[in-house]
């Protein structure tokens, strides 16, 4: 079937909203809170802005924009991800208003918003054209665009190498995930709609007392990791759990803890 179908993207769809339903998000967003703080801190003085959050997940951007005065819209395409992200700010008592939504089609009337924000998010959309149009159609003349986005980096490539090896290639053509982490792609992407495009690369690292609770961490909450496993027929299950735990085994240093740096792209830039 032709990707770009209406059926075909239906289906892509379906199979993100199951691979984000999987696993324990909130567990790894925890750890994501400084992150979403660094990208709103980049905003500077936002405010009373009309701020959208795209593929908010369990809305840490938008708790961070909200307590700083935004008006703040939460969208996600993953409706446990919504409920998750709804409920967090209904007990903050912050009033963000959250919607599903497909970051390729986004519901929205143009020029409504005064910012746009998107944090390890976008990057996962199938179809980068397509978000970067929305989201400079939502934007007004002027507005403030943040991504962020993992940068490709050799020891986040190891712990996912034994999944690949037993996972059918991408189809040809397929987007991938790791472009919005390299400023040269990024830049190109964003100058016909964007002005002062800046990218900043920034660290960020998983740490761990053990490796055992490193690999409990990754192989029960992240939903990539999780759903990845939970395709293989169980005999092979068992030879990415065991290869994936040596991966990570390998990273301990002496005082047996593990810490897996993870740098990520901050870009931002102004809509034109
Ligand atoms: C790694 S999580 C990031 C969530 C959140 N922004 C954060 O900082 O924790 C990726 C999110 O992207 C969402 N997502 C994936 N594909 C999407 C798409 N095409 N449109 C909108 N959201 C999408 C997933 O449901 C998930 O919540």
């Amino acid at each position: 079937m032709d990707d770009s179908t209406p059926a075909a993207s239906a289906q892509a769809q379906e199979r993100a909203r199951a691979l984000w339903s999987t696993g324990d998000y909130a567990r790894i967003a925890e750890r994501l809170e400084p992150v979403a703080a660094e990208l709103v801190g980049a905003l500077g003085d936002i405010g009373a802005a009309r701020l959208l959050d795209v593929a908010a997940g369990t809305g840490n951007v938008a708790v961070a924009a909200a307590e700083q005065g935004a008006q703040v819209t939460a969208t996600d395409l993953t409706p446990s991800m919504v409920a998750l992200g709804s409920t967090r700010t209904e007990a903050a008592r912050l009033p963000v208003v959250w919607q599903e939504a497909d970051a390729a089609d986004l519901p929205f009337d143009d020029a409504a918003v005064d910012v746009a924000t998107s944090c390890l998010g976008v990057m996962f959309a199938p179809e980068p054209a397509a978000v970067i149009a929305e989201l400079a159609r939502v934007l007004r003349p002027g507005g403030l665009l943040a991504v962020v986005a993992w940068v490709p980096h050799p020891t986040a490539e190891r712990l996912t190498k034994a999944f690949l090896r037993h996972q059918p290639p991408p189809p040809p053509g397929a987007a991938d995930p790791r472009d919005w982490g390299r400023p040269e792609v990024v830049e190109g992407w964003l100058s016909g709609a964007f002005t002062d495009v800046a990218c900043a690369e920034r660290a960020f690292s998983w740490d761990f007392a053990t490796p055992a609770e490193a690999t409990e961490y990754f192989l029960t909450a992240s939903p990539w990791h999780v759903a990845s496993l939970s395709a293989l027929p169980p005999t092979q299950q068992a030879v990415v759990h065991s290869e994936t735990r040596a991966a990570i085994a390998e990273l301990a240093t002496a005082d047996g803890r593990v810490s897996m740096p993870s740098p990520y792209l901050l870009v931002t830039a102004a809509r034109r």
